[in-house]
């Protein structure tokens, strides 16, 4: 069995994070969505991976490397535009020969992995197999339809009005019968070979397609309460680490995971807390569920609650929780006279102020 993560495309929708880094590589507790699933499909016992790249090839390459150092083999496909799923199945054909595959989109998170499934499509071995979960907007997925009997009878690919509340989790099993569905469908609406409509083309054709419902997942859909949520809930399950240095001044409670070269002075840290290598925090409250990116610097400031991505600066600033914090940026407080903020935002950001 083989595995076809999917790594293209353009990521818009987690603006302002997407415009400058693939949406892939977003971190969840300090560490990219694409690793989660790299690691997930080495823990399934399969090592041979297609990585679809496109436009961010470069980027994904340098965070993935040959993928040995996730115990797997990794062979980038170059898909020229993100023509739709379906046609990065088309793509890889060749890399995939004869073998049964498992797809995995390169920005799904699945909190228990994929091992279960692979190991229950291995035994049973139908034509195809799909992961549901209940999601509250389901227009922004595609969405199935279950019969009485729990067969699905019909997908729609992000329907305004969904019949159901199951929708497609990014994680498919395939034999390669789905060659010819993919092959017989038209680009959808949006000008993509959808692999939706590939799924429903096998179920027409009276091919073996069974799904499971599953529940932990995440998908980046734009929505910063999800993204705080998934953080939250990977560090929910981190271990106690010190790998980097603590005075005697602070304090350390609960788990905490300070990776090497992290310093941490005259301060109190109430993890759940992940700190980046190389992080420095000083005269600092770090609240739980706060993940600080490597090279971040937090000073005489207070923090819960938040994603901090790396090479940020946070100093003299109180009480900032739930917020979720680009690549190096820099906040500070405002001067007290002339009484007033002074924003500089690039395009697509939000800021909340007290004033
Ligand atoms: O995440 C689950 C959803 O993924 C499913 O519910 C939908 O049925 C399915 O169509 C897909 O929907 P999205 O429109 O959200 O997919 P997106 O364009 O975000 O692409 C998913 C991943 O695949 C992402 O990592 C980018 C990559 N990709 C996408 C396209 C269209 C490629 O590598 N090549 C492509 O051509």
């Amino acid at each position: 069995m083989k595995a076809l993560v999917l790594a293209g495309g353009s990521g818009t929708r987690l603006r302002p994070f997407t415009l400058t880094s693939p949406k892939q590589l977003v971190p969840v507790a300090n560490k990219p969505v694409l690793y989660y699933v790299l690691e997930a499909i080495a823990e399934a016992g399969i090592t041979d991976v297609g990585m679809v790249v496109g436009e961010t090839a470069a980027e994904i390459r340098s965070a993935v490397g040959d993928g040995s150092e996730f115990g797997l083999d990794v062979t980038y496909l170059r898909q020229e535009a993100p023509l739709g799923l379906a046609h990065a199945v088309l793509i890889a054909q060749e890399f995939l020969g004869d073998d049964d595959f498992v797809m995995y989109l390169g920005d799904n998170f699945i909190i228990d992995g994929i091992s279960g499934a692979v190991r229950h499509f291995a035994a049973e071995r139908p034509d195809a197999q799909v992961l549901l979960t209940r999601v509250a907007d389901p227009t922004a997925f595609g969405v199935a339809e279950l019969d009485a009997a729990g067969r699905i009878a019909r997908l729609e690919e992000k329907p305004a009005e969904p019949r159901s509340d199951l929708a497609l989790v990014g994680v498919y099993l395939f034999t390669p019968a789905v060659y010819e569905a993919v092959r017989s469908i038209e680009p959808s609406a949006r000008g993509e070979l959808e692999i939706t409509d590939a799924i429903q083309w096998l179920i027409d054709a009276g091919r073996d397609v069974r799904s499971t419902t599953i529940s932990g997942y995440w998908k980046d859909t734009g929505n910063v309460t999800d993204m705080l949520e998934v953080n939250r809930s990977v560090l929910e399950g981190i271990e106690p680490h010190k790998a980097g240095f603590a005075d005697a001044a602070s304090e350390l409670v609960g788990r905490v995971r300070l990776e090497a070269g992290a310093e941490v002075r005259d301060s109190r840290i109430v993890g759940p807390v992940v700190i980046g290598a190389g992080a420095v925090i000083s005269g600092s409250y770090v609240g739980p569920y706060t993940s600080i990116g490597e090279g971040c610097r937090i000073e005489d400031s207070e923090i819960e609650f938040s994603i901090v991505q790396r090479d940020s600066h946070l100093g003299g600033v109180r009480r900032v929780q739930g917020s979720l914090i680009g690549r190096n940026v820099t906040v500070t407080p405002a001067p007290r006279i002339p009484a007033g903020n002074r924003l500089i935002l690039g395009d697509h950001s939000k800021v909340q102020i007290s004033s």
